[in-house]
This record gives structure tokens, C-alpha cells and sequence, in this order.
């Protein structure tokens, strides 16, 4: 451990990492269909709510302790242990997160993969090399696992370059492009027939969807779109400077994510009924709206195809934009086992990334060559059960483990009248005791 630690080099580079970690499929692509799925504008109300009232105090546990221990998730936890029993969930907590962490990604970088290859797609055809367009559409196990080699390699090279050179830099430089195009997108796309009845869709309130159900699907939408519970953002937190205010930098993540998460759906849900209103079929049999693969797959490319060669370059932009979303969050899922195996094992990083790197790939190969049996069970067992118990158990680290005088020390480090703030009355009691029973009542309702 003698190398010297990596640091983000501004608080701006910290909110690009961050808030890059944050926006990834999961704004995209899984947010405007769960509100289309759910009520519409009654999901987003219910959304807001819980991301801030929920996630942000989540996402403040992960921060807090990050940058307090400046280590990864199984040293920083041990480190605010105070006997032997929490040092014992201290290991299992960490582990767990490293394991999760990479179980989340071998299974996010195939469906990133495709959108590499879509990404592709649009190019051959503009050579004119139809017979690998063909192949590059075609779900072959061959195609996708070209794909989540090449996308993985991407993620690798990434990492190995650092804090700095890697994840800032890239960060800095991949978000305000995603926002370019993501805007682009609207606008080209709200001109097109069709796009009204799509945005009325997603904006029209149907509060007679508000149940158990859309509360466990906003609650889980929020903890897997802020990235949390498997430790990516108290490592984040872990390279972040003492001079900047953690409450402040934590909410404006949280607004960030909301915020393209919502304009996601100005993107999607227009773009559906366009592509409805041009002949291609947007519901299932059972009547409900297209939201898995077969959304981004099939509805979105039979779009694409239908607006001739402006087509190819819309296609072409928003499989960028997928894109650029996806790897801005693997990157922070992958530091997550790197950073463990730098600080704990001592090999170095450019060893460490390929090392951890390879393990991870080997595992998305054998969830590609058994699809069916394995794709949807890791996905649960990973988001709808590691994540939440693994969120429970960060609160309870920062709420009941860690002495009190410590964390206020580390929140004053860049807020120094933090005792003054409604933060300093309301989060520490919050994160005690509101934070753990709502993720375990919402867990005990989805496992029943
Ligand atoms: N938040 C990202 C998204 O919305 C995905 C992600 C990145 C993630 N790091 C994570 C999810 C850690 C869970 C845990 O797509």
C-alpha cells in the first residue's frame, strides 16, 4: 500500500464521476418505462419523493464513510467498527459489496454490449456492408460475446488509467456530451408525429396505479439509478478532498440523476408512439407497453429504419448516448473490486484492472452461454436482494456502529455549520432508523 492514494481533482470531476455512476440504462431506459408501466406521472411524483427522502440519506451513508476510512468498502467498514461482532458484519458487508458490485456489472456489461453493437450497426449499413449489419443484430452468442469483450476492454482501460486520468477524465468528458445528445434527441424527436400522445402518456397522472407494488418498483429504481449498496459511491466518497461539503455535493448527484432520469422519459416515451404512429407495434399481447429488450431492440431500431437515412444518424446518437451512459457506470462498478484488490492484496493497479477485469468477463461469458437459466437470476439476486441488504447494512454502519463524534467530524470537514442545518437535525436519526426499516419493509414486501 506504499503507492500513493488517487484523489478527484476538483469537486466538479467528483460530480462528473458521481452523478456518471448514477446515469447509466437505468435512467434511460429503465426509468420512463417503469413510469409508463406504472401510472405515468404518478410513478415520477412517487419517485421524486423516494429519491430524495430515501436514496440521498442512503447515498450520504456511502459518502460519509468513504471519505472518512479513504479506503475501500471492507477496510472503511472495519475501520468504524468497535468490537468484534461489528467487525465480523464489517467483512461480510464488504465482501458482499465487492461481490455484488461485480455480479452487477458481468450482467450490465452484455446488455452494454448490445448497444455497442447497435452502435455499430448503422455504420455498416452507411458501407453498405449489410451481411455484418445483419450480424451485428442478430442475438448470436458469438455477437454478444464479441460485444461484452469489447465493452468490457473499454470499462478495463478505463480503470487502469486511475482516479484522475481515468474516471475523472472520462467522466468530465462523457457527461456533457450525454446531455448534448440526450437534448438533441428530444428535440428531433418531439417534431415527429406521434411524439404528443407519448409525452401525454408519461405526464398525465393516473393515481389509481399508486400501491404496494409502484412503491417497491420506484424504491428499487432509486437504489440501483443512485448506484447504491455495493459501495461504488463510498469509493467515489473515498477519493473526494475534505474541502468540499458532502450533504451539498450528495444532493446535487441526487438532482443530476432525477433530473436526466426525467428527461429520459421526454426522450423515450415520445419516441415510442412515433414509432407506434409509423406502423411498429408498441404493445405486448397482453396489452401492456414494450419494456424490455424489445424496447430498445426491436421497437426503437424498426423506428430508426422508418426515417430513411436521417434514421441512421438518430440511430447513431442515441445507441452513442447508451452508450456513453453505460460506461460511465461500469467504470465505477469495476473500481469497486480493483480498489479492494490495490489496498488489500498490494498488486498494483495496471495489474489489478485486467486481473479483476478477466474474472468479471469470465462470469458475463457464462451468464451469455446459459441466458435463459442465468441472465434473470443474477440480475435478482443481485439488485432486488444484495442491493437492498447491503443498503440496510450501510445505514446501520452509519447510524448505530459508528461513533457519532466522528461522523459529525467528517460531515463539518467542508460544512463547518453543518450543526446548523436541517441536514445535521433530520439525516442522523433518519439513516438510524427511517432508512433501514423502509428498505427492509419494501425487501420483505418484494421477496413475499
Ligand atoms: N446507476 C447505474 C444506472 O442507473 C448503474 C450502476 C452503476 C449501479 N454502479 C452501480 C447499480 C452500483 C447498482 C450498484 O444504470
Amino acid at each position: 500500500m506504499s503507492a500513493p492514494r488517487g484523489q478527484f481533482s476538483s469537486n466538479i470531476g467528483f460530480l462528473m464521476a458521481a452523478a456518471g455512476s448514477a446515469v447509466g440504462l437505468g435512467n434511460i431506459w429503465g426509468f420512463p418505462t417503469k413510469a409508463a408501466g406504472n401510472g405515468g406521472a404518478a410513478f415520477v411524483v412517487v419517485y421524486l419523493l423516494l429519491a430524495f427522502m430515501l436514496a440521498y440519506p442512503a447515498l450520504m451513508a456511502e459518502l460519509t464513510i468513504g471519505r472518512h476510512a479513504r479506503r475501500n468498502m471492507v477496510q472503511a467498514l472495519r475501520g468504524i467498527s468497535t468490537g468484534p461482532v461489528s467487525r465480523f458484519f464489517a467483512n461480510l458487508a464488504g465482501f458482499g459489496g465487492i461481490v455484488v458490485a461485480s455480479l452487477i456489472l458481468s450482467f450490465y456489461a452484455i446488455v452494454a454490449g448490445w448497444m455497442v453493437a447497435y452502435l455499430a450497426d448503422p455504420f455498416a449499413n452507411l458501407f453498405g456492408m449489410s451481411g455484418a449489419a445483419e450480424w451485428l443484430t442478430g442475438n448470436s452468442t458469438a455477437r454478444n460475446l464479441t460485444f461484452t469483450a469489447i465493452f468490457s476492454g473499454m470499462t478495463m482501460l478505463i480503470i487502469a488509467a486511475g482516479v484522475e486520468k481515468g474516471i475523472e477524465r472520462w467522466s468530465t468528458l462523457l457527461m456533457p456530451s450525454l446531455i448534448v445528445l440526450l437534448l438533441l434527441l428530444i428535440v428531433y424527436v418531439l417534431t415527429q408525429p406521434g411524439a404528443m400522445t407519448g409525452l401525454e402518456v408519461y405526464l398525465m397522472p393516473d393515481f389509481s396505479h399508486l400501491s404496494p407494488e409502484l412503491l417497491i418498483a420506484a424504491m428499487g429504481q432509486a437504489f440501483f439509478s443512485l448506484s447504491l449498496g455495493v459501495g461504488t459511491m463510498l469509493i467515489y466518497g473515498s477519493y473526494l478532498s475534505r474541502q468540499e461539503s458532502l450533504p451539498r455535493l450528495g444532493a446535487l448527484v441526487t438532482l443530476i440523476d432525477v433530473g436526466i432520469a426525467f428527461t429520459a422519459g421526454l426522450l423515450i416515451l415520445p419516441a415510442m408512439y412515433v414509432a407506434q404512429e409509423a406502423g411498429t407495434q408498441i404493445f405486448s399481447e397482453t396489452g401492456e407497453l414494450i419494456a424490455g429488450p424489445g424496447l430498445i431492440l426491436q421497437v426503437l431500431p424498426a423506428l430508426f429504419d422508418s426515417m430513411g437515412t436521417a434514421g441512421l444518424f438518430v440511430a447513431i446518437a442515441f445507441f452513442a448516448l447508451m452508450v456513453i451512459a453505460s460506461l460511465t457506470s461500469s467504470i465505477s462498478m469495476l473500481e469497486v473490486p480493483v480498489a479492494f484488490t490495490i489496498e488489500n492484496l498490494g498488486v498494483a493497479r495496471r495489474i489489478a484492472t485486467p486481473l479483476v477485469g478477466l474474472v468479471i468477463f469470465a462470469i458475463s461469458s457464462a451468464i451469455i452461454v446459459n441466458f435463459d437459466s442465468l441472465f434473470g437470476l443474477v440480475v435478482s439476486a443481485s439488485t432486488e436482494y444484495g442491493q437492498p441488504l447491503l443498503g440496510v447494512a450501510l445505514c446501520v454502519f452509519a447510524g448505530w456502529i459508528w461513533r457519532r463524534d466522528q461522523l459529525l467530524a467528517e460531515l463539518q470537514k467542508g460544512h463547518e455549520d453543518i450543526k446548523q442545518t436541517l441536514f445535521w437535525k433530520i439525516w442522523p436519526w433518519y439513516v438510524r432508523i427511517v432508512c433501514p426499516l423502509l428498505i427492509l419493509a419494501a425487501f420483505i414486501q418484494s421477496v413475499i
